[in-house]
């Protein structure tokens, strides 16, 4: 069994108000690629990191190279999310693949070491989500509440996603091929009919997006240490 990381880098990642995109933002002194590189590839069993980056992309390091002794490899991202993770899972040579977005450097040990370990003993593959917690409310017009909605079996998805390298590729053809909405792998899975594993991660996994999600995130990592 060989395991790497995959992560999409190759976002604009506008919403948080920076020229820049977010993933190279510096949080606490590194960037927050950086910090995700480190998070994943302080795992024992990732062996390495294929990094999809925007073909246009003037910002990721050239000295990034390797971290924890592994390697970092970067490969051109796609139109959207669900190209750039094929585009490195087709790069990479894995019989597993741990994808994580670039814009989660939150990523703790705890989590990753649970979603690996069922993803790679199941042969759905898993996922780390937490559980919706707020009241939700569907709006047909996106001012005014039609009901609320049962939140009892929600879950947001987060990542890392685990699962077959194959297995993955042949699920994200299918369900691109089809025009079907893919925002994870999970729901490339789905698409071909798999049901993946749920693994309870923390809700702190946040993904940065807006300029408040950079404050919290320097916040929680000031608290952790
Ligand atoms: O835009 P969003 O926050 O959903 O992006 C999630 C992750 O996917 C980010 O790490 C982003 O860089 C990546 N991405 C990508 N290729 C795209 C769009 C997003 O790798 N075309």
């Amino acid at each position: 069994m060989s395991i790497w990381a995959i992560v999409p880098a190759a976002g604009r990642g506008t919403r948080v108000g920076s020229a820049l995109p977010k993933q190279y933002l510096t949080l606490a002194g590194r960037s927050i690629l950086e910090h995700t590189l480190s998070a994943l590839l302080s795992h024992e069993l990732i062996a390495g990191a294929m990094v999809a980056i925007a073909a246009d992309d003037v910002d990721f390091p050239s000295s990034l190279t390797s971290l924890c002794g592994k390697p970092i490899v970067t490969c051109v991202g796609g139109e959207t999310r669900a190209h750039s993770v094929l585009n490195a899972l087709r790069a990479s040579s894995c019989t597993h693949a741990v994808v994580h977005d670039a814009a989660r450097p939150l990523l703790s040990a705890d989590d990753l070491s649970a979603v690996i370990a069922a993803g790679v003993s199941s042969s759905t593959g898993a996922l780390l989500a937490s559980p919706v917690a707020d009241t939700l409310k569907l709006s047909s017009d996106s001012s005014h509440v039609v009901r609320t909605v049962d939140r009892s079996s929600l879950w947001r998805a987060l990542t890392p996603q685990v699962f077959e390298r194959d297995a993955l590729i042949a699920a994200l053809d299918s369900a691109l091929f089809a025009g079907a909405s893919v925002t994870d792998e999970a729901s490339a899975m789905e698409f071909v009919g798999v049901s993946p594993l749920l693994v309870e991660g923390r809700a702190d996994n946040i993904k940065v997006t807006t300029p408040g999600d950079l404050a919290m995130a320097e916040f929680i990592l000031a608290q952790r240490s």
